[in-house]
């Protein structure tokens, strides 16, 4: 297994250090109550106006919805995620409640929400791969997505597994840790 526990040189909180998007999932469930903080994890995240755009769908293997959202998925996607206990479907609502204008930061918030719970599942030892490579065409019509809802992404959620139980091309893509741009690229400082 890769040594995940050093990604950054420098010391950032462990979580994080260690957070990677696993594409290898342990054959073991997620309990009701670890998938109970990980949602209740995103509850707690800010939002503009504290409008809580935020939505999910949680589909269990095996269970309502499972077969029907892994079919949305991209195949070089579903190859890997099938294996996931959990998927979870996101969504955003676009307009304010109060007053029904525009909230242009609903899916900023959204992210924030996923990063809490990516967080929260990190810290339980679970690991949470965010998905763009899915057709929210087709997870809109079966889910009967109300139009004022975005349809965002779908997240994979499972206790990370063992390369070695990808198939051979996905094995040493599982291994490497994902680079980073500098921070000398990505802040400035004033001016
Ligand atoms: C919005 C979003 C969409 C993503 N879509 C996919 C995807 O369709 N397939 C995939 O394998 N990874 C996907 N990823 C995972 C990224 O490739 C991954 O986060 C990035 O390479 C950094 O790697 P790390 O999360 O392991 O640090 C997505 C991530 C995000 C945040």
């Amino acid at each position: 297994m890769p040594d995940r526990n050093n990604r950054s040189d420098l010391p950032i909180h462990p979580v994080l250090n260690e957070r990677y998007s696993p594409r290898s999932f342990k054959d073991r469930d997620v309990t009701e109550p670890e998938l109970e903080l990980v949602l209740e994890a995103a509850r707690w995240a800010p939002s503009s106006m504290n409008e809580q755009p935020w939505r999910f769908l949680v589909a269990r293997k095996g269970g309502v919805g499972h077969a029907e959202l892994l079919a949305t998925l991209a195949p070089s996607n579903a190859l890997w995620a099938d294996k996931a206990p959990i998927l979870i479907l996101t969504m955003v609502h676009r307009t304010f409640k109060r007053n029904g204008l525009p909230n242009i930061h609903a899916w900023h918030d959204l992210g924030g929400a996923v990063a809490m719970l990516t967080v929260q599942a990190t810290a339980l030892g679970m690991g949470i791969h965010q998905l763009g490579g899915f057709s929210a065409t087709t997870a809109r019509a079966h889910f009967q997505v109300p139009e004022d809802l975005d349809v965002v992404s779908v997240l994979a959620l499972g206790h990370p597994g063992h390369s070695d139980a990808l198939p051979e091309g996905l094995r040493e893509r599982e291994e490497r840790r994902s680079p980073r741009s500098g921070l000398a690229d990505l802040v400035r400082f004033g001016k």
